[in-house]
């Protein structure tokens, strides 16, 4: 049929198309399930006339007109009463041949019929749209029916009352106009479609139907059809720029799966990956590809690799508990963390790296924005685009305030709520998170707690199931194994270390791992529970608070299965839950719990001070009250000496306590060296 499309009317053509059996079938159950509207396969019509496809991508506001025509035709013949019903049918084009590159569109592709890929990143609320709005002439009654297109509401330049054919005053009539369901969205680059080093782009879209409305959500993954259009903006008493901007008038919109879209690995990949996964050495060899540039760590490369795999995610009927782990890192300036998250970021499935603070408006979590013509829209922050993979927030203590809040919820329940401005939704944020922050005073104070050293609640910091310090303290032998590593690199301009799983096969085994659920052994339940009840009992009959919460036993749980995933086993062994404990040891060695003393004390996490240090900030107050009641203001030598003395508190403890007091301002310096209570 090629060739003759300038002869035949294209109607006629797409008439013959919907008369294939298929379509025959997909219109005449149009009236079942209610539809206006029917989904046409572009590969389809191509495979039907080439040269009609063309077309419909050169022009398809013409072209879809006639495939809308004959669409309806079709319809009078299986369903003439629901075809009197509808009016009209529209057609959705889904599966162009290609896809274009957000980045790409220009002028060339204007009017075009375009497929596009990305991220929902923002979406108002559905909204009515006026279609033919009604104008009542308020000199002579006549109501006005005016087709709209456009931005702008039109009024009818004159009555059409041939008796009155005056300009107006016209008044809008809602009850005899007709709305149409509409809605816009901002769509982003996937971070895959990034050419390296490039911020992402980003196109508006313009949904109209109740058909496509409100199928997708921030943080969505979508594929859109449609046509790009451009407008002029324009300067308010200066006129329209020459200058235009491009958005896309959808035809039609799918949502992608949940999954992250890497491809299922070759057979040859697959050898690859069992192969590695049989090696006893299958846990070294991963952790020493990530970050080889990076010089030690070793145990943080560990977290890294667990956080990579990920525990699984339980769903229950009432509660859900989360799979994906959340790490922090805090540690001194240049000790590359900011260096390490972007490693990860790169090798992680739907990796992201942003800071604190975000790099939009909606920061990590989301926020309802105020459009330029007032209207509200949701923007999705960085863990919602992060959804199903790993998000890598550096400095993380510079978060806005807003997201301080709203992270709890994202952290836990790995959901996102929103409820202002009209606007009410939960987004889905299934992110692990890397993290890191620089600690409050510059540097690591190792005398002070986690929460003393970093200005993050312990409500966040509880949340995380790994946390470790990175300390860059001057050490000969450290520092000259370091120090050649990293001029290695710089004489070399490789890494002295070679990765042994290079980026794309370990993004690959990730995915491929991710599909195993591990389940715990016997042996593992017991050696997990034995820590646990070792823990809780010890610093029970300490007297002191609970030091390890049900939280810590889910982490553990999730380290164990992350580890037996990377060997890709269905089955949690004892040694995994053993490799979980050591880490999880470790960290809590790190933020300042004395696991070897079982001196554990949940106050350090909570209130950032262990009782023993309460206790003596206690007396070291309680003298300065009573020398105050005295002299009227204490000095602080003869304090120190009276603690000294009479209470055996080392000069240098007592010194630090008194520099932690003035900091909180509980006690203020009256006049040098002299000291007074708040
Ligand atoms: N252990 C290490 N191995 C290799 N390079 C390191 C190491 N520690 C620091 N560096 C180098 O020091 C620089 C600072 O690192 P960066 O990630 O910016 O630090 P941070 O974010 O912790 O302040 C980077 O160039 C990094 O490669
Ligand atoms: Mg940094
Ligand atoms: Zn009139």
């Amino acid at each position: 049929m090629a060739g003759e499309i300038t002869t035949i009317d294209p109607q006629e053509l797409f008439l013959q198309f919907f008369k294939k059996e298929k379509y025959r079938q997909k219109i005449s159950q149009m009236a079942i399930s209610g539809r206006e509207s029917i989904t046409v396969d572009f590969e389809e019509i191509f495979g039907f006339d080439q040269r009609l496809a063309e077309k419909l991508m050169e022009k398809p506001e013409g072209f879809l007109q006639h495939a809308s025509n004959a669409a309806y035709a079709q319809l009078g013949i299986e369903d003439a009463e629901y075809a009197r019903k509808i009016e009209k049918v529209t057609v959705r084009m889904v599966n162009l041949l290609g896809k274009e590159q957000l980045r790409k569109l220009g002028s060339k592709q204007m009017g075009k019929l375009v497929m596009v890929d990305g991220i929902v990143v923002r979406a108002t609320p559905v909204r009515p749209m006026v279609m033919n709005a009604a104008f009542r002439c308020k000199r002579c009654g006549t109501v006005n029916l005016i087709e709209q297109s456009g931005q702008f509401l039109k009024a009818p330049p004159v009555c059409t009352s041939p008796d009155c054919g005056r300009d107006g005053p016209f008044e809008f009539v809602q009850d005899e106009s007709t709305f149409i369901d509409s809605q816009d969205l901002r769509l982003q680059e996937k971070p895959e479609d990034l050419p390296p080093g490039q911020l992402p782009r980003t196109l508006n879209v313009k949904l109209v139907g109740s058909e496509i409305v409100d199928l997708a959500r921030p943080g969505d993954h979508v594929s859109i059809v449609g046509i790009v259009q451009a407008f002029a903006p324009s300067r308010p008493g200066i006129g329209k720029l020459r200058v235009f901007i491009l958005h896309l008038d959808a035809n039609s919109i799918q949502v992608m799966g949940k999954e992250p879209e890497t491809r299922p690995p070759s057979p040859e990949e697959e050898e690859k990956i069992l192969a590695l996964a049989k090696d006893p050495k299958v846990h070294k060899k991963i952790m020493d590809s990530i970050a080889p540039s990076i010089y030690g760590y070793t145990h943080i490369k560990e977290a890294i690799m667990y956080l990579l795999f990920g525990g699984v995610s339980k769903t229950l009927p009432d509660i859900t508990v989360r799979g994906e782990m959340n790490a922090l890192l805090i540690g001194d300036p240049g000790t590359a963390k900011s260096q390490l998250l972007q490693y990860v970021a790169k090798i992680a499935p739907r990796g992201l790296y942003t800071s604190g603070r975000g790099t939009t408006a909606a920061g990590l979590t989301a926020a309802v924005i105020r459009e330029k013509g007032g209207s509200m829209s949701l923007e999705a922050g960085a863990l919602v685009l992060a959804d199903k993979g790993i998000a890598c927030i550096d400095e993380m203590d510079k978060m806005r305030p807003e997201d301080r809040v709203a992270i709890h919820e994202a952290m836990e329940q790995h959901t996102v709520s929103v409820a202002k401005g009209g606007i009410v939704a939960t987004l889905n944020a299934r992110t692990a998170m890397l993290a890191a922050a620089n600690p409050a005073l510059g540097r690591y104070e190792p005398h002070r707690t986690v929460a003393e050293n970093i200005s993050l609640p312990v409500t966040i910091l509880s949340r995380f199931d790994l946390i470790f310090v990175l300390r860059d303290v001057p050490n000969r032998d450290s520092d000259a194994k370091m120090s050649k590593h990293i001029l290695e690199i710089h004489r070399r301009g490789s890494s002295p270390v070679e990765a042994q799983i290079e980026a794309d096969l370990m993004r690959k085994y990730v995915s491929y791992a991710k599909a195993i659920k591990p389940v715990l052994s016997k042996d593992a339940l017991k050696r997990l529970s034995e820590f646990y009840l070792a823990m809780r009992s010890a610093s029970e009959a300490e007297g002191s608070p609970v030091a390890i919460t049900a939280r810590q036993l889910e982490s553990l749980v999730r380290i164990a299965e992350a580890r037996a995933r990377v060997a890709l086993k269905n089955k949690v062994s004892a040694e995994d839950a053993e490799a979980a404990i050591t880490l999880m040891k470790r960290s809590l060695e790190e933020v300042g719990i004395d696991l070897s003393s079982y001196k554990m004390d949940i106050d350090i996490i909570m209130t950032g001070k262990p009782k023993s240090i309460r206790d003596k900030l206690q007396i070291i107050l309680s003298i300065l009250i009573e020398m105050e009641k005295e002299t009227g203001m204490v000095e602080k030598a003869a304090l120190i000496s009276e603690l000294e003395e009479k209470h055996k508190i080392p000069r240098a403890e007592t010194e630090r306590m008194i520099w932690q007091l003035l900091r909180e301002g509980t006690i203020y310096e009256h006049r040098e060296g002299y000291l007074k209570k708040t």
